[in-house]
């Protein structure tokens, strides 16, 4: 089965390596630029490199899996079976890509979006067919969940063709109706706001928080912590999304989250959030 990802970032490159890895899939990984599918590309041989240095993987092994992935651009999918987007998180730029696909995919191709919070109905409006929302967790090769997001218009045939994938790929997949944050995010993110809202009351400082939860209720990383790893621009991009989709004001953001995100405290990736990095 020919498989084309359309954003060869964070979460493109691993969904292309989950699928180059797996028995009979072949990817297009795609990108804006080639170069940004190169590099994507490139960043899929660095990680499988490690294993190799840390003997998890064979360098054979490795190598199958590169071969296994086209780098390219967004045109070069249209002779694929299943196209997964993983671009920005915008639904206008998405809807966008979708509409191009549209005009030069086949009428069978499946079209998935890996998006984390935007509705997979309203991401499917003026097409001829419904998107169906492939939510996999980061890292993709590591995470073993994929929550499979159904549409309005989503067919029981089109749900059972994603979880026979989704289960050859070596994952477990979970079905949510579309809806805010589907499963993960609803529960995750407002408990990533709720540690924040503990830490600005002065109740307990980061470290107690994360050990509390941690030893507490056995989570292996406490919230203020994946709160960082997540990022917490993204973190108070779901929660703005469960809050203005839900009106309920219980998913009302932290103000000291969105105070962090405009101070550029975005957690790991900009080296400080509720903690610091070298
Ligand atoms: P990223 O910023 O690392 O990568 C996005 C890639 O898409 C970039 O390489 C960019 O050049 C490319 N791109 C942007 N517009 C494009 C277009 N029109 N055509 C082709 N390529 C385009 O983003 P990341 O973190 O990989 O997120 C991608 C998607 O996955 C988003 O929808 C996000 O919500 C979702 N997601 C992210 C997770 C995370 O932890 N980062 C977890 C699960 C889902």
């Amino acid at each position: 089965m020919k498989i084309g990802v359309i954003g060869a970032g964070a979460m493109g490159a691993g969904i292309a390596q989950v699928f180059a890895a797996a028995e009979g899939f072949t990817v297009v990984l795609a990108d804006i630029k080639q170069e940004f599918a190169e590099k994507g590309k490139n960043n899929i041989i660095a990680s499988l490199n490690k294993l190799v240095d840390k003997d998890k993987m064979v360098a054979d092994t490795a190598k199958t899996i590169a071969a296994n992935i086209t780098p390219g651009l967004p045109e070069d999918v249209s002779n694929c079976d299943l196209i997964i987007e993983a671009i920005v998180e915008n639904i206008d730029i998405k809807r966008q890509l979708f509409n191009k696909l549209k005009d030069i995919c086949r009428p069978d191709a499946i079209f998935a979006s890996n998006t984390s919070s935007l509705s997979i109905t309203e991401l499917s409006a003026g097409l001829d067919r419904q998107v169906i929302g492939l939510h996999f967790f980061n890292p993709a090769p590591v995470m073993a969940l994929v929550e499979i997001v159904v549409g309005l218009g989503t067919t029981d045939e089109m749900i059972s063709k994603m979880q026979a994938i989704v289960q050859q790929v070596g994952k477990v997949a979970a079905i949510s109706k579309d809806a805010p944050g589907f499963i993960v995010n609803r529960v995750l993110i407002p408990m990533v706001n709720e540690a924040i809202g503990i830490y600005a009351d002065g109740t307990a400082s980061a470290e107690d928080i994360d050990t509390a939860m941690k030893l507490g209720a056995n989570h292996p990383m406490g919230p203020l912590a994946l709160g960082d790893l997540i990022g917490l621009d993204v973190c108070l991009a779901i929660m703005e999304v469960l809050y203005s989709e839900t009106g309920d004001s219980k998913y009302r953001p932290h103000i000291l989250l969105r105070k962090m995100v405009r101070g550029g405290a975005l957690g790991r990736k900009s080296k400080k959030g509720f903690y610091r990095y070298a």
